[in-house]
């Protein structure tokens, strides 16, 4: 994929941005994290059905799902506990990549274990969408999906591996994106953290509009 191309609408594709010590730096500070807001199952709005992935957040607002809908709300939904702060290193990743002056308040961090996929989707809980959506991957590489701003639109697909970041901003803001698949066994950066290994996304968002 040309970045260059990828740019002018808004998306960015930054492969390998993050090293190796600096995706396990995230592990070790994620591993940390999950210890007071552990991975819980989200459901679906209305019918109740369980995600296939597991969700945690950091930051002041964290994104939660559940029969009465999606939301974005400041403490985890079994612990009643606020969200650990999103660390230095994620604040550095936004600064650098996302061309907005205001800080993130939310990171969605989602786990995939082999099996779990997401859903063709947009992004639209949040009140501030001029901001982008900065989304980093960690662990066993995926099949990545993104469309248009309509469902219709034709899509692509492209792997995301360990310490690849997307940037959904501009015109690509709305863009239409899931998971199809992880590859099981593509990477060893989360072996001291998840035994059954997969994929971590990490999402960072502006929630609020303040301007
Ligand atoms: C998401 O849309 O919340 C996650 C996307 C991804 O896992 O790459
Ligand atoms: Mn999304």
């Amino acid at each position: 994929m040309q970045e260059s191309v990828a740019g002018r609408s808004g998306f960015g594709f930054h492969p390998g941005w993050l090293d190796r010590q600096a995706q396990e730096d995230l592990v070790a500070w994620l591993h940390g994290a999950v210890a007071t807001a552990p991975f819980y199952t989200p459901t679906m709005p209305r019918t109740g059905k369980p995600f296939s992935v597991r969700m945690t957040n950091l930051g002041d607002l964290g994104w939660v799902s559940d029969r009465a809908g999606y939301r974005y709300q400041s403490t985890h939904p079994e612990t009643g506990r606020g969200w650990p702060r999103i660390p230095a290193s994620l604040m550095e990743v936004w600064r650098a990549l996302a061309g907005y002056p205001d800080a993130p308040e939310a990171c969605l961090v989602n786990h995939y274990a082999s099996g779990a996929r997401m859903g063709l989707h947009q992004d639209a809980d949040e009140q501030e969408q001029t901001a982008p959506v900065v989304s980093i991957s960690l662990g066993d590489t995926a099949l990545f999906r993104l469309g248009g701003t309509s469902r219709r639109d034709p899509t692509r697909s492209f792997r995301l591996s360990s310490g690849d970041i997307v940037v959904l901003g501009g015109t690509a803001r709305m863009a239409f994106h899931g998971v199809d698949r992880i590859y099981p066994g593509t990477s060893t950066v989360l072996d001291g953290w998840l035994p059954e290994g997969g994929r971590i996304n990490l999402t960072l968002r502006r929630v609020t509009r303040t301007r």
